[in-house]
């Protein structure tokens, strides 16, 4: 039997799934690919630090030269994260004529046109499954099943960390903090979780999926971003009585080729089917001009799911003839595209406000919407004290710009205290 010889570059969360995967499941794999596949060295930081399955030691390296420098090695795949080293190792295993598969989406969203360029440079292939939506097989569906397709809408929970810490705070009334630290525990969280938290990531996947999709390299900074920080036990309440989840949704359309992007907490209707995507489970909405709607579901995070994906693109590699179909994609998602701002952005809104319980207020606060072209669905107010109004309004579907102006407008209103909080509401129709 001929053996494939790889190397890992970091072993976390994924790395230690793609090493168990390929021992499991080394007999299904050997007949999948033809070739038994060998982790000969694995990228680590510290050879010392306890790790949940067992590797020889002398597998183990802290240099990368040690698999760079091997002709043995046919396979380098980056499971480290971050922008540097991870970009550096990979354009260098490159160049040493070594195929590449990561599950970065950082370095892919900001710095992936260098590494498809030199990809194709050197000839060798460059795969990224894992990258988007954990175990979901997103990317080779974009790439291969719907090429017959303008694809016109995506809109998906694209992190599981987030999905899990509102499905927590949701179900079992769980606090924020104990949520993540739940997320963490379970592998799903990046090292740095607050890019989970704040909708960093899940706008990396986005960048991702949307160039592929759309047909254009996207500017990170063109997407709008916004986390589930903000997000309060009062906020899902309300959100349940009105009969919506809130999810962070990963939204981007191509409307007559302009582009709207956009990564929010979002209030959908309880019978929508994303709204019943719960824990580290994502899914992904697609429309296609030819397909219509389709949705995929699966693990988005976790160390058996990523593995699956990388190991996955691992056999894909072994199982080509170095077919360079893939990496023209990006060559062709060059053209550029117009990314719309975002006060052009349509959704409805749910706006809670704390004011002061004086004659006339309510009807202030619905002149000034209506002045900006915004009409009220529903308000719902809450009397704790003269001085403390929880005031709840949910709106028609309105421009973005709208609403940041009637924002601006209240907020200077004299018995307003505060703006508390606004989520955009997506009703799909
Ligand atoms: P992790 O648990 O933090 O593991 C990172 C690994 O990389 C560790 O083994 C670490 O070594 C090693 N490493 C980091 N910097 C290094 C350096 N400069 N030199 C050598 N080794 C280095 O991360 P993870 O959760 O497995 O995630 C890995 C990648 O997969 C990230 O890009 C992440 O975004 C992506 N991803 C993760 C998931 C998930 O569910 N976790 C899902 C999809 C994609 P030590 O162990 O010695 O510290
Ligand atoms: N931290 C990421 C998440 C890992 O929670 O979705 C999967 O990309």
């Amino acid at each position: 039997m001929q053996k494939v010889k790889i190397a890992l570059l970091g072993f976390g969360n994924v790395g230690q799934g793609v090493w168990q995967i390929l021992n499991t499941n080394k007999k299904q794999i050997i007949l999948n690919c033809g070739r038994e596949i060998e982790i000969s060295k694995i990228l680590v930081r510290d050879i010392e630090k306890p790790r949940n399955v067992d590797v020889p030691k002398d597998i183990l390296t802290t240099d990368i030269e040690d698999i760079l420098a091997d002709d043995q090695i046919a396979v380098v795949v980056e499971l480290m994260g971050g922008l540097n080293p991870s970009m550096q190792y990979m354009l260098k295993a490159m160049r040493c004529k070594k195929h590449v598969v990561t599950a970065n989406k950082l370095v892919l969203a900001t710095q992936g046109e260098e590494l498809f360029k030199t990809a194709e440079e050197e000839g060798v292939l460059f795969y990224y499954e894992a990258s988007v939506g954990g175990g979901i097989p997103i990317i080779r569906e974009i790439n291969e099943s719907l090429t017959a397709n303008k694809i016109e809408q995506l809109v998906g929970i694209i992190n599981g960390t987030t999905n899990y810490i509102l499905t927590k705070m949701t179900m079992e009334g769980m606090d924020f903090n104990e949520a993540l630290r739940g997320a963490q525990e379970k592998g799903f969280a990046e090292a740095d979780p607050t890019s989970d938290i704040e909708g960093y990531d899940a706008a990396y996947k986005l960048a991702i999926m949307a160039s592929l999709s759309f047909g254009t390299k996207i500017d990170m900074n063109c997407i709008y971003r916004e986390g589930i920080s903000n997000i309060k036990a009062v906020d899902i309440e309300y959100a349940d009585s009105f009969g919506y989840a809130i999810k962070l949704l990963a939204i981007g359309k191509d409307i007559n080729n302009r582009l709207e992007l956009r990564v929010h907490p979002t209030m959908i209707p309880k019978t929508h089917p994303l709204a019943n995507v719960n824990d580290s489970f994502n899914a992904i909405f697609i429309k296609g001009n030819a397909v219509g709607d389709l949705m995929l579901y699966g693990r988005g995070a976790g160390s058996l799911p990523t593995g699956s994906a990388v190991v996955g693109d691992i056999i894909s590699i072994l199982r080509s003839n170095t077919d360079l179909s893939e990496l023209t994609n990006m060559k062709n998602s060059m053209a550029p595209k117009k990314i719309q701002a975002s006060e052009e952005n349509v959704s409805g809104y749910y706006i809670r406000l704390n004011v002061k319980d004086r004659h006339g207020i309510l009807g202030e606060i619905a002149s000034v919407l209506g002045r900006h072209n915004t009409s009220i669905l529903t308000v719902t107010q809450k009397v704790k004290s003269e001085d403390n109004v929880s005031l709840v309004f949910i709106t028609h579907s309105t421009l973005e710009g709208n609403i940041m102006k009637s924002l601006k407008a209240i907020n200077d209103l004299d018995n307003v205290n505060s703006i508390e909080n606004i989520i955009r509401i997506e009703n799909f129709s």
